[in-house]
């Protein structure tokens, strides 16, 4: 049998393997609702041009809206043969309503229909992920607030480097965050136009209103060119891009969370809701949580690659090919959203040994650069001098095995007879934390400070 919907000049139905490869009901299924609304608006302002007529607009709702109950209800069957959604939809329909079902589809494709509900299911996951993405910000807002003078080690190269606290690298989290809440909010503002009225490619004859149409469906506006407004999904790859970003983010984090939970580091204890053990270690307490954060980045960043590689040697308008844009981007935004719920978990039950962080802070001489900023404050070297003078000074407390502030004044002297027992004050690791008070630095007051300014501005969003 040839095809209900386009088979009018085809004598033979679709071999089973076209009907395969070109099916896409059972992904799309997923903007039924984004469809039938779609669907709503655009004979409501059919009816309203006087294009349909009032009453066979209004079989058509009642219908559309049946069709929604059914497929809420779970009583709906969808057919692969009638490819996608929006053939699954307008089929019953006309099951429903009759002849005037047909009526539904004048002025109107699937190419713009698919590219307006396909923006709406963008749009509603945004919002989703940026509450997500807010109450990720309010977990680690409050640990660092707990843990504005918890003193752990800054690292570069992953070598201590110079003390910092452990709320002042929470708070570095937050700020990435923020910006990747900033990314999807700004692709929702530039997706935010509506295709619908673009029809096939080129728009219509028929005298349609398309603001009326983009205004029922919370667009800002409809787009300004058919053919643009049906061949491309920047949207849904600035939208990827945002979420690659953001989940990139969360890996490193999640990468700190492995590190930070071994024995070997031992600065935070995952609780047991977020810890899994091993079938023959009986110590184990892994963090598989973190570890698939980390790995399901790939994912995300695997979706992007995806469609950037399939939309770039289309012509334009639309090709099939475009129907390969749903897959990729439903996983990648809901394995982003179970990855964002995630580290909101871990962060949220962490609890650091301040003690393990406070020790391992003062490892490797991280206060080296404090003994050299008091050579240049106190003595009035030039840093360059005073850098090679402290490094001098290290390699001898290296020799000795001991700590900087364990080294005998009389040892620092043999190197710089200028230093006075005044530099004990920042050979410390809580002194050298404390003097960071540039602005944006790690010294706890700053951190209490940025805790409670993001504290206010999470409130209000
Ligand atoms: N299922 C199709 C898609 O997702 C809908 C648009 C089909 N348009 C067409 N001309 N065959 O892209």
């Amino acid at each position: 049998m040839s095809n209900a919907m386009w088979g009018g000049r085809f004598a033979e139905g679709p071999d089973a393997v076209l009907e395969a490869i070109n099916a896409s009901i059972d992904f799309d299924r997923r903007f039924y609702a984004q469809d039938i609304a779609g669907s709503k608006a655009h004979v409501a302002m059919l009816a309203a041009t006087g294009i349909v007529s009032k009453a066979d607009a209004a079989a058509i709702t009642k219908g559309l809206d049946e069709v929604l109950a059914e497929i809420e209800s779970g009583e709906f069957t969808f057919s692969r043969a009638l490819e996608d959604i929006h053939m699954n939809v307008e089929s019953r329909l006309a099951e429903i309503v009759g002849p005037a079902a047909g009526r539904l589809h004048t002025a109107r494709s699937r190419n713009d229909q698919v590219a307006t509900d396909f923006r709406l299911f963008v749009r509603d996951a945004l919002d989703a992920l940026g509450a997500s993405l807010l109450r990720l910000q309010q977990a680690l807002v409050d640990k660092a607030a707990e843990n504005a003078a918890s003193v752990m080690p800054g690292f570069t190269h992953l070598q201590s480097a110079q003390p910092v606290t452990f709320g002042h690298h929470l708070l570095a989290y937050v700020e990435m965050i923020g910006r990747d809440r900033g990314r999807l909010s700004d692709a929702r503002r530039r997706l935010n136009e509506c295709p619908l009225g673009s029809a096939a490619l080129a728009g219509t004859s028929f005298p349609i209103d398309r603001e009326m149409t983009a205004r029922a469906l919370g667009f800002d506006r409809p787009t300004a060119n058919s053919l643009d407004a049906v061949a491309d999904r920047d949207f849904a790859l600035e939208t990827l891009s945002a979420a690659a970003i953001c989940a990139g983010h969360l890996s490193r984090f999640a990468e700190e969370i492995v590190l930070w939970s071994t024995p070997q580091f031992g600065f935070i204890r995952l609780s047991d809701r977020f810890s899994t053990g091993s079938s023959i270690m009986p110590q184990k307490r892994n963090p598989d949580a973190a570890e698939l954060v980390r790995g399901k980045s790939g994912r995300v960043i695997g979706a992007l690659v995806g469609l950037m590689t399939v939309m770039k040697g289309l012509p334009l308008a639309y090709s099939k090919d475009m129907q390969e844009d749903k897959e990729g981007l439903f996983d990648a935004l809901d394995t982003l959203d179970l990855c964002i719920a995630a580290t909101t978990g871990m962060v949220a039950d962490m609890v650091p040994n301040l003690a393990a962080m406070k020790r391992s802070a003062g490892a490797g001489y991280a206060t080296a650069t404090d003994l050299a900023d008091w050579l240049v404050r106190v003595v009035g070297m030039p840093f360059r001098e005073a850098h090679h003078v402290t490094g001098r000074i290290v390699a001898k407390a290296s020799e000795a095995k001991l700590p900087l502030e364990k080294l005998p004044l009389e040892a620092m002297q043999e190197i710089e007879p200028r230093i006075t027992a005044d530099v004990a004050g920042v050979l410390g690791v809580v002194n050298s934390v404390k003097s960071r008070t540039s602005y944006g630095g790690a010294a706890p007051a700053n951190v209490r400070r940025q805790a409670a300014r993001w504290r206010k501005a999470l409130a209000k969003q």
